[in-house]
This record gives C-alpha cells, structure tokens and sequence, in this order.
C-alpha cells in the first residue's frame, strides 16, 4: 500500500511557489498512490478567495482517497466556514480496502479560530474509539498538528494541548500511523506502538531545519513500514524502514493506566 502524504500548501502565501505544488502532484499521480492525505494548512490565511484556488490545485490528485483536514491557517479569519464549504468536513472516519488491506483512517480537526495552537478535545475522544473500533488491518490518524516536538524547527511551539491523552488514546487503539505536518520539517518518531510521521511544507519556501520544500510517501507492506521524503521536483531520502509489528513489551498498552477509571488506580499509601 502506498500512501503520499502533503501539508503545509500555504495558497495565497507569500513564500508559496504553485509550480511545487504541481510538481508534487504529478509525482504523485505517476506513483498511483492508494491514499493521499493532505495534513492542513491549505491556505495562508483562511479567506475565502484562497479556498476555491486551493480546491482548483488539490484537484489535480487523482486517487480513489483523498483525505484533507484543516491546519490553523485555515482557521484564521473564519476560515474554517469556508474549509467546510469548498472542501467538506473538517473530521472524518473512513474504512476502505487498500492492497489487501482493509484501512480504518480517522482524520479530526485539531485547529481552533485564530490561534496558532492545536487541541484534539476531549469531545473527540469516544468518537476517536468508535473510528477505529472492530477489525482493521492499518489504523490511520490525521491531525495537523504534532503530538511529539520535531527537532530542527525552532523554540517548541503550537503543539497540541492534549497532545499526552491523545498520544495514550491512540496507543490503546492500537494505531499504526498517525500523520501531521505543521512544523514544515519531515520526521518521524516511532512511539510505543506506533509511527508519528511528519510532512515538511510542499510547496513554500518557509522552510525550517530541513531547508527543501517536501512531502512524504509511506509505504506498508511485507510487515514493514517504510517512508520517504520528496522534494518536488528533486530528490528523495529514506526517513527509515521500520518492521511494522511492535514486541508487545515496546508497544506496552498494558502498562498505560490513563486508559481505565481513576478510581481503579492502585495507589500506595492510599
Ligand atoms: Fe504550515
Ligand atoms: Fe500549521
């Protein structure tokens, strides 16, 4: 299964370079990908003349899934509204069958109106579960923002404020994947049981400590995970190859005890 993973497009910005953009997406196109995720951040600023330029680009990626949720840029000026109007709901839950496999992807909005920080919310939580509830052969998670600080990007900012519970929920659901972009610098970190993978920005020259514009593609199969960066137009570089079954004792879900009532918390001295 091949999954090709965009953020950070930035239409209407400054520093944004439309012809990377569409190099990205006819790179894209040849790899036939069966799920493109596009990580938020579609527009510079949210306003509604930005919204249907970004819709006409992104409808240039041609794969049966595609997959958007929005960043805190598009949820400046209202933009949100307009997100919902040109390019559907913020959140989604999805099950499709991608190579033999059958896929459970849930996408949320982790961005609130004008501000720079990303919460998941509590609110989110049982709907989370419910998403990834039952049988499934991958387990997907997209948010914009990161659960984990990336190096190279600066002073740690805008992570996402619930970043710890959500980190615990998607441990105990036994996610593989989650996905974000925000911080413009392609990473990943392999945290108990599952791989956090980082997107840079496609198609601006805001760059951080990874100094290209990039994307990602994921690849999942025989029982490994592999992902490499892109710059559109350019190179490629592996960012790792990982074996996708986590040794129970690494994934520890056992261990996470955020996950069952308080009262039931076994406390010394108590
Ligand atoms: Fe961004
Ligand atoms: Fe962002």
């Amino acid at each position: 299964m091949l999954i090709a993973q965009i953020s950070d497009v930035h239409v209407g910005g400054g520093r944004y370079r439309r012809e990377l953009l569409h190099s990205a997406i006819a790179e894209i196109n040849a790899a036939g990908p069966d799920l493109v995720v596009v990580a938020g951040d579609v527009t510079d600023d949210g306003y509604p003349d930005q919204f249907p330029e970004a819709k006409e680009e992104l409808a240039a990626i041609a794969c049966p899934q595609v997959v958007l949720v929005p960043g805190n840029h598009d949820a400046r000026n209202v933009g949100y509204l307009h997100f919902e109007e040109q390019l559907g709901s913020r959140d989604s839950r999805l099950r499709f069958e991608a190579a033999g496999l059958e896929v459970a992807l849930v996408a949320v909005d982790s961005s609130k109106p004008d501000i720079d920080e990303g919460e998941v919310g509590r609110e989110h939580y049982p709907w989370i579960e419910e998403g990834f509830a039952g049988d499934a052969d991958l387990r997907i998670f997209l948010c914009h923002h990161h659960l984990m600080p990336i190096p190279g990007t600066g002073r740690e900012r805008n992570q996402v404020l619930d970043a710890g519970d959500v980190l615990s929920l998607l441990r105990q659901l036994e996610v593989d994947l989650v996905l974000s972009g925000h911080r413009h610098v392609p990473y990943v970190w392999p945290v108990a049981g599952m791989f956090l993978v980082h997107s840079g920005t496609v198609s601006t020259l805001r760059t951080r400590g990874f100094p290209h514009p990039a994307y990602n593609f994921i690849r999942v199969e025989d029982g490994r995970i592999s992902v490499e960066l892109r710059i559109p137009g350019g190179e490629g570089r592996s960012l790792g190859d990982y074996p996708r079954d986590w040794p129970p004792e690494l994934s520890a879900r056992h261990t996470d005890f955020f996950t069952t009532p308080i009262g039931e918390l076994p406390l010394a001295n108590d």
